[in-house]
């Protein structure tokens, strides 16, 4: 019947239409397969269509059948077209989408102490020194006793520490490796020591309460001061270059007789400088020859052996290598400061 088809085509339209608007909606992939679903599953709106088809007339149906098919096809099409949208949409920013900011990779590096420390060692292991490891707490017998300083001496009040109770502290320098070193080992001994120090000081431009130094001694037959100068000066040479100069000074330790404090020529070649408070030097460490006394503490015959200590300040060394003028910059990890080097 004529107005059967009449009403088959009037509905195809409606369901175009009704589908056009459905599938505009649709915002991401679950609603597209939702509106699949309502026009194109078993159930679905075009499928009760071709039901309807059975009931046409004969001459009639092929016309209708054309008509369902070429909806269903568009619908199928559109679908697919959209679902395929939202794929390529996600991978392009899945892979690569060349407007957002890249991501920033830092490389991290050795604190500058460090690197600075490493130099040191290198230097005196490739003049025969061997690198002895110390404690960080100590017996007052090693840090002091032994080294020739008894419990009411004056210069124990340059060395005040955090007291653990009973005999231990915190070392104050690294002079007291030396002591284990003598203890533990007959000579030749020529070694170095880095390693943190403690002290009761109050921060300020050139002090820090903790600190790090390297300790050298060097104890054989017949060896004397000018060895000490030889070793220091070829030491400041290799770390700074050959026109650095080393200046000794007379002064006293305990631990050492005859006791001297050596400075290093500062960067500014004497003009004056924040660093050296324009002397031109900066003090870098005290040094001398091993007080027989001390060898007295260790058993060593000071008849048949004679030695040399030094001490050297690891921040007095950086702030003269890199130029710097306040010992605090280097323990406030400062990343702006640590990434220079
Ligand atoms: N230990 C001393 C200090 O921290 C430095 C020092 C002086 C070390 C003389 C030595 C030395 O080995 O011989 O003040």
């Amino acid at each position: 019947m004529a107005e059967n088809l009449q009403t088959i085509i009037a509905q195809i339209s409606e369901i175009a239409a009704e589908f056009n608007k459905d599938i505009q909606q649709t915002k991401s992939r679950d609603d597209t397969e939702q509106v699949k679903v309502k026009f194109l599953s078993r159930k679905g709106v075009v499928q009760n269509l071709f039901v309807l088809l059975g009931t046409l007339e004969n001459q009639d149906r092929p016309r209708a059948g054309a008509e369902l098919n070429r909806l269903k096809n568009d619908i199928q099409n559109a679908i697919d077209e959209k679902l395929k949208s939202f794929q390529t949409g996600k991978r392009s920013i899945e892979l690569f989408d060349p407007t957002l900011p890249g991501k920033e990779y830092h490389i991290g590096s050795f604190h500058p102490l460090l690197q600075v420390l490493d130099e040191i060692k290198d230097i005196f292991v490739g003049m025969g020194f061997r690198i002895e490891e110390g404690n960080e707490i100590e017996t007052d017998y090693h840090n002091f006793e032994a080294l020739n300083i008894p419990p009411d001496h004056p210069s124990r009040d340059m060395h005040d520490t955090f007291y653990m109770g009973g005999k231990y502290l915190l070392r104050t320098h690294t002079s007291p490796v030396q002591i284990h070193t003598m203890e533990q080992q007959k000579p030749p001994i020529r070694m170095i020591a880095p390693g943190k120090c403690y002290r009761k000081d109050t921060p300020d431009a050139s002090h820090s309460p903790i600190f790090n130094q390297v300790e050298g001694l060097c104890v054989d037959k017949g060896v004397s001061f000018g060895d000490l100068k030889g070793v220091v000066q070829a030491f400041a040479q290799k770390m700074f270059g050959k026109d650095a100069k080393v200046r000794f000074r007379p002064s006293f330790f305990p631990f050492t007789e005859p006791s001297a404090e050596y400075d290093f020529s500062c960067f500014c070649k004497g003009k004056g400088c924040r660093v050296c408070k324009n002397t031109g030097w900066l003090e870098i460490s005290g040094a001398g020859m091993v007080d027989p006394a001390v060898f007295g503490f260790v058993d060593y015959d000071p008849q048949v052996y004679s030695g040399y200590a030094f001490g050297m300040g690891v921040e007095r060394i950086a702030m003269l290598k890199y130029r710097v003028n306040d010992i605090r910059i280097f323990y406030e990890n400062d990343v702006r400061f640590l990434e220079q080097f």
